[in-house]
Formats: C-alpha cells, structure tokens, sequence
C-alpha cells in the first residue's frame, strides 16, 4: 500500500483527499518507482484546487514532476535502483503524477537524475527548472547580449527565481519585475541588479515604448507580456512560457515588424527528449548547489490543498519541495 493526494470527481462533486492505494491501483507503464518528492507547480495548484481544467481523467494524483528510485521495471534502458526524472509529458493531468509514494510511467519519459546532483536537488528545480533553462536557452540562441538588460516577469515565483539565478549566473544584467515589493532584497540576493513594478509593466501604454529589454523571460502572459514587448530593444527576443496574468495577449504587429523582435513559445511538457538531458546537464552545471534556503520552502501531501490555492494567487515565493512521505 501507498500514500496518495487523489483527486476526483464524483456526482459533479470534487474532492482532493489523502488516500491509502494498492499498488495494483497504478496505471500501465514499464516503469514502477518509490517518488522521493514531487514539487507544486502552478498547474498542479489550479488541478488541485479545482481552478482550472489541468485533469483530464478522474480519479487522478496530481503533480507534474517527480523524482525517485526505480523499483521494478521490464525497459532496458533502466535498472532497479536508478534514479530518476520526470517532468510533463501529461503527467498530473492525463496520467497520474507525483503526489504519491509510488508512481508508474514509460521509460521514454525518465531523465537520469544529473550526476553530482540528489533527489532535492532534482526538485528544487522540477519542471520550473527545466522551463526556466529551456527560456534561457532561447534567449542565447536568439542572440541576446550581455550589454543589455534583460528582463523576468513573475520573479517571485517558480520559473521566475530560477530564471533570475540563472542569468544573473551567466553574466546578464538581470531585471526583475514583481508584484511583491517585499521581494525586493530576495530578487536582489538571487542576481537580480534592479527590481521594477509588475504595475508599471502593465498598463497600457504605447505599442513601442523606449527600447530597455535586450531579453526577456515572460511567465505572465497578457498585459504584461504586451508591456514587455512595447519595451523590447531592437532584434531583442521574448521567451513566452506562462499566463498566471491571463492567457490574452493584447499587443500589436509593431515591435516584430519595426523592431525585428522575436516571440519564442516555451512548451517544457512535450520537450524532446535530447533538448531535456541537455537541459538538465546545464541546470546541474550552473546551479550545482540549488537554490538559497530562502528560495525554498518543503511540504507534505496534507499541506497541498492549502498551498495551491496560494500558488495560484501568486503568494508563494521560491520553490516548494513535496516531501510525499510528510
Ligand atoms: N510553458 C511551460 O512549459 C511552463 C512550465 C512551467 C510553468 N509554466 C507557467 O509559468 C507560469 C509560472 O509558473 P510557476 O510554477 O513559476 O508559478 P508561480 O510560482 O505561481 O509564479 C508565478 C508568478 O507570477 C506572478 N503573478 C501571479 N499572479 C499574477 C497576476 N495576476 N498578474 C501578474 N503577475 C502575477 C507572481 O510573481 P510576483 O509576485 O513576483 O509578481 C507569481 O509568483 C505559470 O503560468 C505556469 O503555468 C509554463
């Protein structure tokens, strides 16, 4: 038997309980593993908190990553006792996640955890790390230079203090905008030289402002995404990759057609697999020790429901590690 945060719907009734499952219970896969901890995400607090249509299929564990030992498997590409990734690929929505002491997936989807690296490591960093790397890499491969400033939007939370790290890292001139004025001395300890208002980022303003962002790494979406754009230096590039603002995008055709700005989608769910080990080799080489105690917080299942109502109104700093024995 093992614990789980099982979500369901019932009559039309949703429910989010800590049950005690068979092992028979776990969906197909060729994979079994003991998770070790899972991370909350922002789409696990909108599954958990029945905010938003993220579950696909009930009853379902939430949790969009894990990491763990392999238990038993019929893949030969693992063994019992390797330690082991997962990030995406529908997990948490479509097939069940990492909020659980046992978990089941398909060996296509497992990333060897970093050497030099452990299971919290792994963690500390979950899908927000692998997004906020694949942002980065975006943001080099459009040519982004160090001479200018680069921006982060939503730096208070997962994706975002990760980015900040890692630019600052790197080498940039990192701006970090935040609705958290408190957050200011945190964002400035993470590498950030300058902290700006998410206010000012988002109202509206012309369809070009002054040219200030040399790169940018938007989690929000919306209006703020549309002011990030209107800020853009000439042939600057925007990685896109959330929407905790809103999913619209108010902007117009200027900053592409007049200033050669490029507008890059970051998807880490379905990342290809040889982008992913590259991903997390270079998460692993820049941020070897994680993220500052200050980044971190660790939960256990029980805490769950209480936290995604808090992670998806913005109010979660950092990082928070599942500890799913807890
Ligand atoms: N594309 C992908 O592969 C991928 C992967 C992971 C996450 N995501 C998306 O990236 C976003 C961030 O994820 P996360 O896990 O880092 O979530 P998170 O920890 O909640 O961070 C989101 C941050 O956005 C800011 N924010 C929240 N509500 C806002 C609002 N109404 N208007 C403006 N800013 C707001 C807050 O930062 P401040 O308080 O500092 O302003 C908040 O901490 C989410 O939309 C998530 O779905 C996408």
């Amino acid at each position: 038997m093992f614990r789980a945060l099982l979500l369901d719907r019932q009559d039309g009734k949703f429910s989010a309980k800590i049950v005690s499952l068979d092992e028979s219970a776990l969906p197909e896969g060729d994979v079994t593993v003991a998770v070790a901890y899972s991370s909350l995400n922002y789409k696990d607090g909108l599954a958990i908190a029945d905010r938003g249509k993220i579950v696909r299929s009930f009853p379902m564990v939430p949790g969009v990553d894990w990491v763990g030992t392999v238990e038993s498997t019929n893949s030969t590409a693992f063994k019992p006792g390797d330690r082991v990734i997962l990030t995406g690929w529908g997990v948490g929505e479509t097939f069940w996640g990492g909020m659980a002491e046992k978990a089941r997936a398909k060996a296509e989807w497992l990333v060897k955890l970093p050497a030099g690296t452990d299971e919290k490591w792994a963690m500390s960093m979950g899908t927000a790390g692998l997004t906020a790397m694949m942002c980065v890499h975006a943001l080099e491969a459009g040519g982004v230079r160090r001479e200018r400033e680069v921006l982060v939007t939503g730096a208070g939370g997962g994706v975002g203090t990760i980015a900040v790290a890692l630019l600052a890292k790197l080498g940039h001139k990192v701006v970090a905008s935040t609705g958290r004025r408190e957050l200011d001395g945190y964002l400035k300890s993470l590498g950030a030289q300058t902290v700006v208002d998410r206010a000012d980022l988002a109202k509206p303003g012309r369809p070009l402002e002054s040219e200030r962002w040399g790169g940018a790494i938007d989690t929000v979406g919306s209006t703020t995404l549309a002011g990030v754009l209107a800020g853009m230096a000439r042939r600057g590039t925007v990685a896109a990759c959330g929407l905790a603002g809103g999913h619209d995008l108010p902007t117009t055709v200027m900053p592409f057609i007049l200033r050669g700005v490029r507008l890059v989608g970051i998807d880490s769910s379905q990342c290809p697999m040889a982008e992913r080990e590259a991903a997390w080799r270079k998460l692993a080489a820049l941020l070897p020790d994680g993220l500052p105690g200050e980044a971190l917080s660790t939960c256990g299942l029980g805490d769950l429901p209480r936290l995604a109502d808090a992670i998806v109104d913005g109010k979660v700093k950092g990082r928070t590690i599942v500890d799913v024995k807890r």
